[in-house]
């Protein structure tokens, strides 16, 4: 067992989206309705140090600061969750740090449990594979489960918790392009995702959006396996669109977008017009993502510097790689 392991993970962009979790699965196993695909995203990350803690209880400090009771119940569980097939079952000390501002609007929930994952894999010695611990990740947070790894990867849905797990399709150097996210808003979202997975089965639309997704993730895979980032694209804002009326018909109602967000949404589409190879989709919350070809960005950058989006408000983000073990440790 080491004492101390630190792990930096970065966070992902859903092109298919996981929402809703499997009719009659446990809530707290994260197994989702269906599978799902993603980017990891490069330039934003979150690094972990965790080791042994010789007082009589865990320590977590995010971004400097205690954790607020939430999330250091929602640590600790998982650390229960990893120390329950540990051979000793110490108390641990972890110390997180996001290189994007908490409240920024980005969810550093995938990248935060990735981290938290891979170093108290270490510091327990449980020798999990990369698998095994997206599954464990999968029950921090969902999304975590592809954050596991670097490029494009696809989240297998599975029907039990062994077998729901994510797997590198392509590494990151397939495909030349670059998320841009403008920060539409940096309010904290009133229902997180946790509490939204539980509503999606009120949404008349559920069913249909469930139904569509495995061929949906089929076309994705063959359209990343032709590099045809077009077609890859229109799926993308297909999916998104289908998830956001998921949330927008489900009781009660969960309307994410503010009048910032349909701005962009229409100005994408009006620059895709103009030749420019650029896609949106949007998560939980009011941010875009705006996918574009990396000969593109630049173009399409400065078309969203001239809605306000620059300097903190907008982010470009390549794809990035899977998590690392760092040998510098955070102190705190
Ligand atoms: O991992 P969670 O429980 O925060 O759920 C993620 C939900 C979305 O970001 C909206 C979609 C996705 O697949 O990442």
């Amino acid at each position: 067992m080491g004492m101390t392991a630190t792990c930096r993970a970065h966070p992902n962009i859903a092109l298919v989206k996981y929402w809703g979790r499997r009719p009659g699965s446990p809530p707290e196993l994260n197994l989702p309705a269906t599978g799902s695909f993603s980017m990891t995203m490069g330039g934003v990350h979150t690094t972990t140090t965790v080791s042994v803690e010789p007082t009589g209880a865990d320590v977590v400090l995010i971004d400097g600061k205690p954790a607020e009771r939430r999330a250091y119940d929602r640590v600790v569980a998982h650390l229960d969750r990893m120390r329950a097939s540990a051979k000793s079952q110490p108390h641990l000390r972890v110390v997180s740090q996001n290189n994007f501002p908490q409240g920024s609007g980005l969810a550093s929930s995938a990248s935060a449990f990735a981290a938290l994952t891979v170093a108290a894999n270490e510091v327990l010695g449980l020798g999990l594979s990369g698998r095994e611990m997206s599954v464990v990740a999968r029950q921090g947070s969902g999304s975590a489960a592809r954050s596991l790894f670097g490029g494009w990867v696809l989240w297998n849905a599975g029907s039990a918790s062994e077998g729901s797990y994510a797997d590198q399709i392509e590494p990151p150097s397939h495909l030349p392009v670059v998320d841009l996210v403008a920060l539409v808003s940096r309010a904290h979202k009133k229902v997180g995702s946790g509490e939204g997975h539980g509503l999606a089965d009120t949404s008349p639309l559920h069913a249909a959006r469930v139904a569509s997704v495995a061929p949906v993730l089929d076309e994705m895979l063959a359209a990343l396996a032709r590099k045809d980032l077009a077609r890859m694209g229109e799926l993308a804002e297909r999916d998104a669109l289908a998830m956001h009326g998921v949330m927008m018909t489900s009781s009660p109602s969960l309307l994410y977008w503010e009048p910032g967000t349909v701005e962009i949404l229409h100005a994408v589409r009006a620059w895709r017009a103009e030749g420019l190879r650029c896609w949106f989709t949007i998560d939980a919350g009011p941010n875009v993502h705006v996918l574009c070809h990396g000969d593109d960005a630049p173009r399409v950058q400065a078309k969203m510097r001239a809605l306000g989006y620059e300097g903190d408000r907008l982010l470009a983000c390549p794809p990035g790689p899977g998590p690392t073990l760092l040998r510098e440790h955070l102190s705190g």
